[in-house]
């Protein structure tokens, strides 16, 4: 096992919502140290522009590398994935590098009427990178694509301390129900939407609000388990996977989470999403270079 092994992997996304693909590393990789970044500062991302984002993206990386050592990056946000992914890896030639992008050909795999809805940030539905997915899968199904401006916003605030509770709760149903209505008829039944892709790791943390709206049939498909079987293949390319034997060490000794916002809510989300004590939590300071 080389040094490199012992460094953590590092990965970031706007918010809380890479905590999603983050459950699915640990689970994935559990001998491996994480250092997470939540820009929550700055989230959120979706309707920023891409500028904004790419510069953000290059700060945290730049910030994981210099302060964390890391050797591997996740950028465990769709929208970043979308305005940065090439530019990341422009700059950080040997870091193995995986980013996330909505899961439209698991999603081909799965339907059974043809049509797939597919859910994410203004930010990631409009960019060129998307552009050239669909395009790359035209006539394989038919994809209806809904921008869910303020859902990740609402699901963001939603882990606000003291909690806006019941308000919160009423705002993320709402919007998901506004913009699956405006979706069409989902169900399993021939001219159907059966499938539906989480083209945002935010909106994970809404699975069973959409579940309760859309009824069982339709199946919801997200990105942390191939992202975490793709981030375990690149270690092991390149020689850096944790040693995996013995007791894996227990998750707050093996797991860092750092937001540029405040400190209660990521400490409330790391606690409900991921049973992680509050002593993992720490704020960090990733001024934007000028
Ligand atoms: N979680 C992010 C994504 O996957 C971004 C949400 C946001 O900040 O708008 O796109």
């Amino acid at each position: 096992m080389t040094d490199a092994a012992q460094q953590p992997i590092g990965v970031f996304d706007s918010g809380v919502g890479g905590l999603s693909v983050l459950q699915a590393l640990r689970a994935e990789l559990p001998y491996e140290r994480f250092v997470y970044l939540a820009d929550s500062g700055n989230a959120p991302y979706g309707e920023r522009g891409d500028a904004f984002v790419a510069a953000r993206t290059q700060a945290i990386g730049d910030h994981l590398c210099a302060q964390h050592h890391i050797k591997a990056l996740v950028v465990a946000c769709n929208t970043a994935t979308a305005a940065a992914i090439h530019e990341a890896r422009a700059r950080h030639p040997q870091l193995p590098l995986v980013g996330v992008e909505p899961a439209l050909k698991p999603a081909v795999a799965a339907t059974r009427t043809g049509r797939i809805g597919v859910i994410g940030t203004r930010g990631t539905l409009s960019s060129h990178k998307f552009a050239r997915l669909l395009a790359s899968l035209q006539g394989q199904a038919e994809f209806i694509v809904q921008p869910c401006n303020g859902l990740a916003h609402a699901i963001e605030r939603s882990t606000a301390v003291p909690p806006a509770g019941v308000q919160d709760a009423t705002e993320i149903r709402a919007l998901c129900a506004r913009y699956t209505g405006a979706m069409g008829r989902f169900g399993s039944s021939p001219g159907e939407i059966d499938t539906l892709v989480l083209g945002c790791t935010h909106y994970v943390f809404a699975q069973e609000v959409l579940r309760d709206l859309l009824g069982p049939e339709v199946t919801l498909i997200a990105t942390g388990e191939p992202v975490a079987r793709q981030t375990r293949r690149l270690l092991q390319a390149a020689g850096t996977l944790a040693a995996e034997s013995g007791p894996p060490p227990p998750p707050q000794e093996r797991i860092r989470l750092l937001t540029t916002g405040a400190l209660a809510p990521l400490q409330n989300a790391a606690h409900r999403w991921l049973q992680l004590p509050a002593q993992c939590c720490a704020t960090v300071d990733v001024p934007q270079p000028r």
